[in-house]
């Protein structure tokens, strides 16, 4: 399949008829249990990676269009997050946005308010690029489908969408679906692609799909790694090649384990790949430690917490020192009391998001 699949001339507005409107779409953050780690081309991934799609750490994003005044080939646009213009983002938002002009040629013929807002703290150190550029794809794409009505069949709709979240940030377009979602090609399941994501709800077990997701908060602080620069770490890694082997294996396994409900398989799958992440960055040059003295406390605990006493649950971690700590929905009551007599003290300003799998994008 060409990586220009979507693109499309044809898309673009009779002069003078550039009409007014709104769209607003609420958009999932997702987290990876097989990690995309590691990029070449355009936002192409080294290994197909696997996600869980959260509930209550999401963006919401209202995308406004009019007529734009001149007719030069720049994006007009202008970006409030939580309710306050934002040049910075703006001008990143732009530049990613220049990915897509091949695919919505229209977008530079309209002016574009985009104003966004993120459920959950901007520093709570939260990769808030996966709900956002999902959220602005999506948008995108209902735009589309009000100009020219090119969208109405909703799996088309979704796969674009997806394709275009991936461009804006890789994984961005595993948050378009959800419960669960695949990017990447993977033998044996014959939709995927390493394009776009596609939906893996009917191959997870129902255990999965209401799992716990709770992020403890180590730091707040930037994170001193973007992932952009975090893939590039990637290009002359010594372990590149068996770590991307190694993904295809943990994809393999995890996701028998997802579809018969296995949890400990999966946990200690999970738990293996944040590791992995983690070691891959102190191997880089430059090197980088992301985990702080509390994400190692924490771990300590979570381990010690689940050989006393049995109950499954196992923690992520990102690019960054935060804690994700997964279990199923029939232990939440005795893991909250954990959480917040063991784990919440370990937490910066003791600050925890109690999040959960959840059903994907919607449109408000
Ligand atoms: C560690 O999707 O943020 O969260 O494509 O450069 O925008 P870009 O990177 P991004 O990378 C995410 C990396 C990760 C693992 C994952 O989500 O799979």
């Amino acid at each position: 399949m060409k990586s220009s699949l979507y693109n499309n001339p044809q898309l673009v507005i009779e002069s003078g008829q550039t009409p007014q409107g709104m769209i607003t779409w609420q958009s999932p953050s997702n987290l990876a249990l097989i990690k995309y780690w590691g990029k070449y081309g355009q936002q192409m991934p080294r290994n197909p990676s696997i996600s869980l799609t959260l509930e209550q750490a999401y963006t919401q994003m209202t995308l406004e269009w009019g007529p734009k005044d001149g007719t030069d080939k720049t994006i007009e646009l202008e970006l409030f997050f939580q309710q306050m213009r934002h040049e910075g983002f703006e001008e990143e938002l732009k530049l990613r946005m220049q990915k897509l002009l091949e695919m919505f040629p229209f977008l530079h013929q309209m002016r574009l308010i985009v104003d966004t807002f993120n459920s959950f703290p901007h520093s709570a150190g939260i990769a808030s690029s996966a709900s956002s550029m999902s959220a602005l794809a999506l948008c995108l794409c209902s735009l589309e489908d009000e100009l020219f009505g090119t969208l109405s069949d909703d799996v088309e709709f979704e796969r674009k969408a997806s394709y275009a979240a991936r461009l804006l940030s890789g994984s961005a377009c595993r948050s378009i679906y959800g419960s669960a979602a695949l990017w990447g090609e993977t033998p044996g399941v014959p939709d995927s692609s390493d394009l776009y994501a596609i939906p893996m709800e009917s191959k997870i077990h129902n255990v999965f799909k209401s799992f716990h997701n709770a992020i403890l908060i180590v730091s707040q602080e930037e994170k001193s790694v973007s992932s952009s620069a975090g893939h590039q770490l990637m290009q002359d890694h010594p372990f590149a090649d068996a770590r991307y082997q190694q993904a295809k294996q943990r994809l393999h396994q995890i996701m028998g384990a997802l579809e018969s409900g296995e949890i400990d398989r999966v946990g200690d799958i999970i738990e293996q790949e944040a590791l992995t992440l983690h070691a891959l960055m102190m191997q880089s040059n430059p090197s980088y430690i992301l985990m702080e003295p509390a994400t190692l406390t924490l771990i300590r605990k979570i381990r010690q917490y689940r050989k006393d006493t049995g109950i499954p649950a196992y923690f992520s971690l990102d690019a960054g020192p935060n804690i994700h700590l997964l279990y199923p929905d029939d232990k939440h009551e005795q893991v909250t009391d954990f959480i917040v007599t063991e784990l919440v003290p370990h937490c910066q300003d003791g600050v925890y998001i109690s999040d959960k799998v959840g059903e994907g994008p919607v449109q408000m």
